[in-house]
């Protein structure tokens, strides 16, 4: 084992350290490099690949560009969105910060569509009102066709370049340097080299995206495999409100990939076998748009009761053809392209098959307004974890409670990229020094690879069958509708799942880009997700948002508007619970009520 000697470990020093290159880690990498702070990104992937890349229909902001509008009123949606499990200060102030980030992206290059006196062009997205809901419809997402995340992701990698932000790319992060409860840096592998690096920094923070692999079906690419909470809970932090795992109503049917909630926006809908134009009956008021839980809650009860669609009745029908092709081209261009490849058919004539599909990770690593990651003393008293920040989806800030609302994802990573750059910097200002780490800091993380290179021809090598294994069972068992029963079976499948992980072993031997290898690290990452997930879903014993339960059907504010943290101690998965901050910053807090749409 050559690699076990610290020689053949490099060693680097920045000021901060950033996981993960997509829109947050790159707004906030962006302030601290204009900043003159010797910021660098590690990613396992080349920047412009990382998956908000993916993200289509837009980013919300309060700018009544196209309705009359206010920053309170979107604040009041995303509320009522997160069926009131969200953090009302955080809310507070994503909302009022919103207007000015998209005009800072303006700025910065990103290409905004335009309405026909030049301002930003905005189209309607789900659970959107005016006035408390009083006043109809809002269009409030700020978009860039139906590619406003690929515009966002490259604008920010320009910016970055130019700023001098140093980029690592194609390194897997191992595992985080922590002494004496704070965060000093990560281990990570070049993953062209196989060769590892050993980073310390002042400050680090998590910006490596969702965990949507969890799932057979998602929206999600290969890379979302949720590396920074599994990163956490391996050095005993906790991940925050993991039950809540947003099903985006209108993936692409049996494969999954995303057809952007904007084609609703623009005035598509949705069918049922009989042509029957459902949602009317489920949400009388926004009908399609309704926020993405109740919509996707109706799809599989239209499917359940035997209308869905296809030989197998197993999907409903998005209606588009009819705004004609010319808008369609002009403002969902990727949708056409991807309905015609991912499901064979041109939604200028036809209908696109569509069915719910895992698609964000409302939960993730807990922090506060500030991004700082927080964790529960025995006490309950909430402490904040020295030197570590998250943002963007990897964290769980929580903006988004039980039910994200379209188009708040794009700004959340621009908004809490900027929160967490001014208060890095703070912390920068207060802790100037590097401090000293143990000499074998590197160990966990070198053995953490070795582990799987070493020489175990009697262990079967069934990597990507154990993959499917856990994805079948957090397809089946923690779906749209959860019970009791089915999700019991669940978290004993998954539990005995995980153990098989260690009695596996991989083929490829090689330190050269060992993909292989890569992915096994991954599988342990998604695996330990996987159980919080499964933990925490159970657990709850109520239906709110995402976590929709027939044996339970109602919400139940008395027991349960708290946020479930989820621990693995001594190999064993440990729940507690924390409260929502019911109070904003400055306006009055919006009590709990019904949420009709
Ligand atoms: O439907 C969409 O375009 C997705 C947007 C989002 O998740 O915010």
């Amino acid at each position: 084992m050559a690699y076990l000697s610290t020689d053949k470990v490099e060693h680097h020093h920045h000021d901060v350290i950033i996981i993960g290159a997509g829109g947050a880690g790159m707004r906030c990498a962006l302030q601290l490099a204009e900043a003159g702070y010797r910021v660098a990104i590690v990613s396992k992937v080349l920047p412009t690949r990382s998956h908000t890349v993916a993200a289509q229909g837009g980013m919300n902001a309060a700018l009544g560009n196209i309705t009359s509008d206010h920053w309170h009123w979107h604040m009041y949606d995303t509320v009522k969105g997160s069926d009131y499990l969200g953090d009302q200060d955080a809310i507070e102030y994503m909302c009022r910060a919103a207007p000015q980030l998209v005009k800072e992206l303006e700025h910065q290059g990103v290409p905004f569509s335009r309405n026909h006196d030049g301002k930003i062009y905005q189209r309607a997205f789900g659970g959107q009102s005016r006035a408390f809901g009083e006043g109809g419809q809002a269009m409030r997402t700020c978009a860039a066709a139906d590619r406003t995340g690929h515009a966002i992701l490259h604008t920010m990698y320009q910016q970055n370049l130019k700023a001098g932000t140093h980029f690592y790319e194609e390194f897997f992060a191992l595992n985080l340097i922590m002494e004496d409860d704070a965060c000093h840096g990560v281990m990570a592998m070049d993953i062209a080299s196989g060769a590892y690096h050993l980073f310390q920094a002042k400050a680090v923070i998590l910006a490596t995206g969702g965990a949507g692999r969890i799932f057979k079906t998602t929206t999600n690419a290969h890379i979302c495999t949720g590396d920074g909470g599994a990163l956490c809970l391996d050095v005993g932090l906790p991940v925050e409100d993991m039950e809540f795992f947003q099903f985006h109503p209108t993936g692409v049917a049996d494969v999954g990939p995303l057809i952007s909630e904007a084609v609703r926006g623009e005035g598509g809908y949705l069918l049922n076998s009989e042509g029957e134009r459902f949602m009317e009956r489920y949400a009388p008021t926004a009908k399609d748009l309704a926020s993405r839980d109740v919509v996707s809650r109706a799809i599989a009860v239209e499917i359940r009761e035997g209308r869905g669609c296809g030989a197998k009745k197993d999907h409903v029908l998005l209606k588009v053809d009819h705004l004609g092709k010319e808008i369609i081209l002009e403002k969902l261009p990727n949708i056409h392209e991807l309905a015609l490849r991912f499901a064979g058919v041109d939604c200028t004539e036809q209908p696109i098959p569509v069915q719910p599909t895992a698609h964000y990770t409302m939960g993730g690593i807990p922090t506060n307004r500030h991004t700082e990651v927080v964790k529960q003393t025995a006490s309950g008293e909430e402490e904040k974890v020295a030197g570590l920040f998250a943002i963007g989806e990897a964290a769980c800030t929580s903006v988004h409670g039980a039910n994200r609302l379209g188009g708040n994802s794009l700004l959340e990573i621009v908004v809490f990229g900027r929160a967490c750059g001014h208060r890095v910097m703070k912390w920068l200002s207060e802790h100037r020094y590097h401090k000293t780490i143990d000499p074998d800091a590197w160990k966990a993380g070198v053995n953490r690879v070795e582990h799987w290179l070493a020489d175990d021809a009697d262990k079967p090598t069934n990597i990507a069958s154990v993959r499917e294994k856990m994805q079948d069972i957090m397809q089946t068992h923690f779906s749209v509708y959860r019970t009791e029963d089915v999700m019991n079976e669940g978290v004993n499948a998954i539990e005995s799942l995980h153990h098989e992980v260690v009695k596996t072993s991989i083929s490829d031997k090689n330190r050269i880009f060992n993909t292989e290898l890569i992915e096994a690290l991954e599988l342990e990452n998604l695996m330990s997700l996987a159980r919080a997930t499964a933990a925490a879903a159970a657990n709850r014993k109520e239906s709110r948002g995402a976590h929709a339960r027939d044996d339970y059907p109602e919400r139940d504010d008395k027991e349960w508007m708290k946020h479930s943290l989820a621990s693995i101690l001594q190999d064993k998965v440990v729940l507690d619970y924390k409260p929502v901050r019911t109070t904003p910053m400055t306006v009055e807090s919006f009590p709990p009520k019904k949420r009709v749409y």
